[in-house]
């Protein structure tokens, strides 16, 4: 994304020893790249709508293998429809179920997802079965 132009990025990881190794890994090829230590559950130093696009890869599953799975599930998607500007996108890459997924965000964070948001999903057929879930928050 970085060399397509899209230089504006903030990465953000609950994991300090993958925030220093991922900056120290792509600092010489993306300098304006910025990295944060966030908890995804609490992204409260960040603003309301600061962001046009989310990309979530493996961060939804990753709390939903964890503890209080769905309250926390609950949480974040309710932190990134916060954060997410209107129109912006949210777009999460994950192993889950389809069906399973579309449950969180209908019932939760993108209430009523039929009249709110425009949903695209598309199958990837890799190894395993890779989801694409595109949600235009509106
Ligand atoms: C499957 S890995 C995906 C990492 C990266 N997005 C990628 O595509 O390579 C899931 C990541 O979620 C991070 N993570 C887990 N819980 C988190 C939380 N509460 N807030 C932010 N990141 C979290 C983990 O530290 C881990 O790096």
């Amino acid at each position: 994304m970085y060399e397509d132009g899209y230089e504006n990025i903030t990465n953000i990881d609950i994991s300090h020893t993958v925030v220093k190794y991922m900056e120290d890994k792509t600092k010489s090829r993306c300098p304006k790249m910025f990295y944060r230590q966030t908890d995804v559950l609490d992204m409260s130093d960040l603003k309301q709508g600061e962001y046009n696009i989310i990309l979530d890869k493996g961060t939804l599953d990753s709390i939903l293998c964890g503890d209080n799975s769905t309250p926390n599930a609950e949480k974040m998607l309710g932190e990134v429809y916060r954060i997410l500007a209107p129109s912006g996108t949210y777009i999460c890459v994950t192993y889950g179920d389809e069906d399973h997924r579309k449950k969180f965000f209908v019932n939760y964070s993108f209430n009523n997802l039929n009249e709110n948001a425009s949903f695209l999903e598309i199958k990837l057929k890799l190894f395993f079965n890779v989801h694409i879930i595109i949600l235009e928050r509106i």
